[in-house]
């Protein structure tokens, strides 16, 4: 791996609100390499689109506290100015949101969008975006791009308009991708799109991908390594074929163990028993504990990421019994964590 491209280190982000302060990302530290795709996994509530929100100067919410430090190409984007900030966005790092009309709006056409988008950050003159649009609206698989360019976002259907918002995400060939849940809304064979167009795009120009996704079939065909997000915080962190052959944390291996086998390779997160701590009312200690099977008395203190380097876990379970309690947490499971295995060995195929 290639130098740091992204290093974000203790990014806490809290909103004030009438019921209490949520913590929706508490201590969470987690790095990207150059050319890197890193995925994150974690339930709904994990924190995993507002920490992201919060790197991309993106949280307007004005009861939103955020500390830490997001290191971007030796500078720390949590303390840059909006304008500053708006330069890099878009062009240096852009984001495909899980929502698309987040990023599109729906008083102009999506060719406009898009036009706009080259025209602020590149030099070409405005025929030369337009074609670029068209090209790009091809690329994503908009049929007749040359008509749909003209569109507004409401005549599109919602998979178009997540694409419309992808080809708008790779237009200035960004050196970080931020991709949030960038498939979900799409059928299988679009899907594989575009993964293959993200793919693409890191082949051709060296760029990063954050990947955030419920999809342990694309986390095994894309991801590089992996972060697991539990309340706020990353609970397990590693590259994808140890981290799916040798789960450390009792988390990660509820969400490998708890998915039942299938042939294919679309296997999603299920929700494993219990439900997660209220960001309003964090426990001081590990946040998994009241679900835990293997809770013990010092779960009431916050464990550290720790381990071998590059593979790190937060969990007190000593590291010389992880196997057996591993093998414990999945045995039974309808899938346990070999299909994962099998897909993890496949590395890379698409
Ligand atoms: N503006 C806000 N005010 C108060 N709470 C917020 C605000 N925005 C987000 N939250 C809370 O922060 C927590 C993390 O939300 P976030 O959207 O990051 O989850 P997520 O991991 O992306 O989940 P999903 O998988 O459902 O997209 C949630 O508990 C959410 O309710
Ligand atoms: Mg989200």
């Amino acid at each position: 791996m290639g130098d740091t491209l992204l290093d974000v280190e203790d990014l806490h982000v809290e909103f004030r609100t009438r019921a209490g302060v949520v913590r929706a990302v508490d201590g969470l530290s987690l790095s990207v390499g150059a050319g890197e795709v890193l995925g994150v996994v974690g339930e709904s509530g994990s924190g995993k689109s507002v920490s992201m929100y919060s790197v991309m100067g993106l949280v307007r919410d004005p009861n939103a506290t955020i500390r830490g430090v997001a290191r971007f190409e030796g500078q720390d984007l949590l303390t840059l100015s909006d304008d500053r900030m708006r330069a890099i966005r878009g062009r240096r790092i852009a984001m495909i949101f899980q929502d698309p009309m987040t990023a599109l709006t729906p008083v102009y056409t999506v060719g406009w969008q898009i036009v706009e988008q080259l025209r602020a950050h590149t030099s070409m003159t405005k025929r030369e975006a337009r074609s670029r649009a068209v090209e790009l609206l091809g690329e994503v698989g908009i049929p007749e791009p040359a008509r749909r360019v003209d569109n507004y976002p409401h005549e599109f259907s919602g998979g178009m308009r997540q694409r419309a918002m992808i080809a708008m995400a790779l237009a200035c060939e960004p050196t970080l991708l931020i991709a949030d849940e960038p498939t979900t809304a799409l059928d299988v064979t679009t899907q594989a799109q575009i993964l293959d167009l993200m793919r693409r795009l890191m082949a051709q120009h060296g760029s990063s991908v954050i990947l955030i996704t419920h999809d342990m079939g694309v986390i095994s065909e894309m991801a590089d390594r992996v972060v697991v997000m539990y309340a706020g915080r990353a609970v397990e962190e590693g590259p994808r074929r140890d981290l799916l052959r040798q789960a450390q944390h009792p988390y990660t291996w509820g969400l490998l163990g708890a998915v039942p086998r299938m042939d294919g390779r679309r296997r999603r997160l299920v929700t494993i028993p219990g439900s997660s701590v209220s960001p309003l009312d964090m426990p001081p200690g590990c946040a998994f504990a009241p679900r835990c099977a293997f809770r013990m008395p010092v779960c009431d203190s916050r464990p550290e990421l720790e381990g071998p380097p590059g593979h790190r876990s937060a969990c007190w379970i000593p590291m010389e019994d992880r196997p057996a309690r591993r093998a414990e947490a999945t045995e039974g499971a309808a899938g346990g964590t070999e299909g994962f295995a099998a897909s993890a060995g496949a590395g890379g195929a698409s």
